[in-house]
């Protein structure tokens, strides 16, 4: 059993305040996927060496595979680890927020709040509009009692959103949003514009660019809600590096393709003050544990392929801080 805590108590930051910073200093807070010690350190170590802001993210999938009392203990070491990191080397400390991706239920969202998230997202953006605001909305009234940040979302993406297989992105109707933050009472907005999860975002014809995210839809949707906070899941850019190196050394990544980085730069500029990335983090890792096995068939320590892709990974994302997100050297 978790013991009751609040966020603040295990020294996590309050994420509408990040968020809104974000807002003002136009970039985007990275909202990292973890699962295990090695993916928490890199993401720990990027954002702290690149001096950038951070939600940390853990999903309904990631509590079951790693344990929820082992995460959220974990999550806790990590802000000690990051701090003792910035303070070792004369940075600043980094704000750190620990967000539920995903969320499904009011139970789920409860637990998590409960055992000092200081975020949670309830994504029930597959059901009728009627009974997303219903559900979020009683989730907001939980969470704010508690300071706690709470995440909707509005549209479908194409994809997988952990059990949930979407077929085809349903993007969000600007004309709903206004009515689905007023009823809800929600503290920021994930919204549907062409992104997708998972590592196949367009299926492209040989020699074909991907089609520009809908920056029509964001436009308008931030005329109908200025200054609110707007959230990019499925944002990673696959990066092909990674993809030929998984299939260099034995992998089968054929047609992985991503959103092009330079259409998130330009999200990040705009309302969009989150943005959602697992599966480059994902990449890099099974790219590294490819290249080091192949290259050393005799390796038997794990330490030996988790301790390069560990680093590999923190060397991506401090690369994504910097020149993708904007984040990097906000704090
Ligand atoms: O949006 C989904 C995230 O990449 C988390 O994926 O549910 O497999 O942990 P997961
Ligand atoms: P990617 O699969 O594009 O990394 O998206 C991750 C995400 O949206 C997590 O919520
Ligand atoms: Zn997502």
């Amino acid at each position: 059993m978790i013991e009751m805590v609040h966020y603040s108590d295990i020294g996590l930051s309050n994420q509408v305040d990040m968020m809104h910073q974000a807002l003002e200093g136009k970039y985007a807070i990275p909202g990292y996927n973890m699962n295990n010690m090695e993916q928490m350190q890199a993401i720990l170590t990027a954002c702290v060496k690149s001096q950038s802001p951070l939600i940390l993210q853990v999903s309904k999938g990631a509590r079951e595979y790693a344990n929820e009392t082992i995460l959220r203990y974990m999550a806790q070491g990590g802000v000690e680890y990051a701090n003792e990191m910035a303070d070792e080397l004369g940075l600043n400390p980094i704000p750190i927020s620990l967000n539920l991706d995903h969320g499904s239920s009011f139970e789920l969202c409860k637990s998590c709040i409960d055992s000092g998230f200081s975020a949670v997202m309830i994504d029930r953006s597959q059901d009728s509009i009627e009974e997303n605001i219903k559900i979020t909305a009683r989730v907001v009234e939980y969470a704010h009692q508690f300071d706690v940040s709470v995440e909707g979302e509005l549209g479908v993406l194409a994809g997988i959103e952990d059990d949930v297989v979407a077929e085809k992105t349903t993007y969000t109707r600007p004309e709903d949003v206004e009515r689905f933050v007023d009823g809800t009472g929600v503290d920021c907005l994930a919204i549907a514009i062409g992104t997708s999860h998972g590592a196949y975002k367009f299926k492209l014809a040989p020699g074909e660019s991907p089609p520009p995210l809908r920056f029509d839809i964001l436009e308008a949707v931030q005329e109908k809600l200025p200054g609110f906070p707007i959230v990019l899941h499925g944002s990673s850019s696959i990066p092909p590096k990674f993809v030929d190196m998984i299939n260099k050394f034995g992998g089968d990544m054929e047609g992985a393709v991503g959103v092009p980085e330079e259409q998130l730069r330009k999200a990040a500029g705009m309302n969009v003050c989150k943005i959602n990335i697992d599966s480059d983090g994902r990449l890099a890792v099974t790219a590294t544990i490819r290249r080091v096995m192949a290259e050393k068939p005799s390796l038997f320590d794990p330490r030996k392929y988790l301790g390069p892709a560990r680093e590999a990974l923190a060397e991506e994302y401090i690369r994504k801080n910097k020149e993708v997100l904007g984040s990097a050297g906000k704090v």
